[in-house]
């Protein structure tokens, strides 16, 4: 059953047990309710006749006078005589006052209900002055008479019900309809990015948590384009890298079995060819080491590394190629800075980033080592020619290599592995004129 529908029906069917609820109690007290105040009524009524006729008709002789003015006056009553236990006069029928005669105790104030038949009457009684006259009045309302006065009242409260409740269901189904159209269009574009088309992916309208959960799944959309973008950037850019020395490998070879190059060419072709060899296992080295580094999370044992212990190492290492290119490699290390990462993991990071420093540096090439606040800050920076606007943003992707560049792994690497550390790497000018590369790392 659709959401809509369960929650409009959820709502409607509270709102039908409370009032069905209110509806009971309110049957149970109302008749207890229009008794008590009939007898109120009645009593009222009573007081102010009991006044008027003890005032006017106090002596014997106007004993007729005062019953034709009871008789007179559209009320059903009677008047009893404690004293002898009899009724004086009744406005009803004598045969209505036999009936109450023989179904109830009249005698007796405290029964204030009185059977006759099949009905039942409310009395209310009032004592003529002075008491020991022993005469009373009683006044009685037939209990059908308020039934009507129920019943009425039942029909008004039952149409007020029906009003509330078709109003109540009116508004659960818009208020569920304004809830759950948001998530219908969400589910609609959830259905494109599951048919992968990222671009007719729409923005929905709405309001609270739906909002957040539509906004985590555009971000979701977006990162799995960019992530499905530069898997198929990653396979192209792979497939050429592997395809060039192949088919050098490939030329080479198929000349040789032919015979067609002499032993001079011969012997520069298979030379070709070993260099060729080793560059794409050394591509496919590379792309191992940058899968595992992506699946395998067991890959990383990180230790507490001393900052000046791995300076020290990385100029250690990179010494041959400073040779070669003649620069000075500056390093500055702050004292007591520790960082935790996998060591050997953090010097490939490191020294792939420094490397490229060495090849594209004029002079020199500097790594600084810092700390503040508890993160540690390294930078390395050359003075050669920088790295062009275009190239910047993407510099980290795999594959992505500039004009002189090799194979346009090393900075991916280098990006994953400081990831894995919980730490940052990004790219700038620097003010020796070249690249700078800023990588921060929490201590840990
Ligand atoms: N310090 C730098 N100065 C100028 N350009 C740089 C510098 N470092 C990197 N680059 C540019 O960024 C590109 C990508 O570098 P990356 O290290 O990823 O690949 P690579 O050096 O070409 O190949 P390899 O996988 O062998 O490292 C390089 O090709 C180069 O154009
Ligand atoms: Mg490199």
């Amino acid at each position: 059953m659709k959401l809509q529908s369960q929650l409009s029906i959820a709502f409607t069917s509270l709102l039908l047990v409370i009032m069905a609820v209110v509806w009971y109690v309110i049957y149970s007290l109302i008749l207890n309710l229009l008794i008590q105040d009939e007898q109120r009524q009645l009593e009222q009524t009573g007081e102010l006749l009991v006044d008027i006729l003890n005032e006017q008709y106090s002596s014997p002789q106007n004993i007729q006078q005062f019953y034709s003015v009871l008789q007179d006056q559209d009320l059903q009553l009677l008047l009893y005589d404690r004293n002898q236990d009899r009724v004086l006069f009744s406005s009803m029928s004598s045969r209505v006052v036999q009936g109450f005669n023989d179904n109830n105790d009249i005698s007796n104030p405290s029964e204030t209900i009185w059977d006759f038949g099949n009905e039942k009457y409310v009395t209310s009684r009032i004592l003529f002055l002075p008491e020991t006259s022993g005469l009373e009045m009683i006044l009685l309302t037939p209990v059908d008479d308020l039934r009507e006065v129920q019943q009425s009242f039942f029909f008004r409260l039952f149409l007020v019900f029906l009003i509330g409740l078709t109003a109540a269901a009116l508004l659960a189904h818009y208020f569920t309809k304004r809830l759950v159209t948001p998530l219908s269009q969400l589910k609609r574009q959830l259905k494109k990015i599951e048919k992968r088309q990222f671009d007719d992916i729409k923005h929905i309208e709405a309001t609270g948590e739906i909002k957040e959960v539509a906004e985590s799944v555009y971000e979701m959309a977006n990162e799995l384009q960019r992530y499905m973008n530069s898997q198929q950037t990653f396979f192209q850019n792979a497939s050429h890298e592997l395809k060039t020395p192949l088919m050098t490998i490939q030329g080479y070879a198929e000349g040789i079995k032919d015979g067609i190059f002499d032993e001079k060419e011969t012997e520069r072709g298979l030379q070709v060819m070993v260099t060729e060899v080793n560059r794409l296992k050394g591509i496919i080295n590379e792309m191992i080491l940058l899968a595992k580094l992506d699946t395998e999370l067991n890959i990383y044992e990180p230790t507490k590394i001393d900052g000046r212990e791995i300076v020290e190492k990385i100029a250690d290492r990179a010494l041959p190629l400073v040779n070669e290119k003649g620069i000075t490699l500056h390093h500055k290390v702050e004292n007591n800075i520790q960082i935790f990462a996998d060591e050997e993991k953090l010097l490939r990071a490191l020294l792939n980033v420094v490397f490229n420093g060495i090849r594209h540096a004029n002079t020199q090439v500097a790594i600084y080592v810092s700390n503040k606040n508890g993160i540690t800050t390294i930078t390395i920076e050359d003075d050669g020619a920088g790295i062009s606007e275009e190239l910047a943003p993407n510099v980290f992707h795999r594959f992505v290599k500039g004009k002189d560049g090799e194979t346009g792994l090393g900075l991916s690497i280098a990006r994953a592995i400081i990831e894995h550390s919980h730490g940052k790497i990004a790219v700038d000018k620097s003010e020796l004129g070249g690249a700078k590369f800023i990588i921060t790392l929490p201590e840990k």
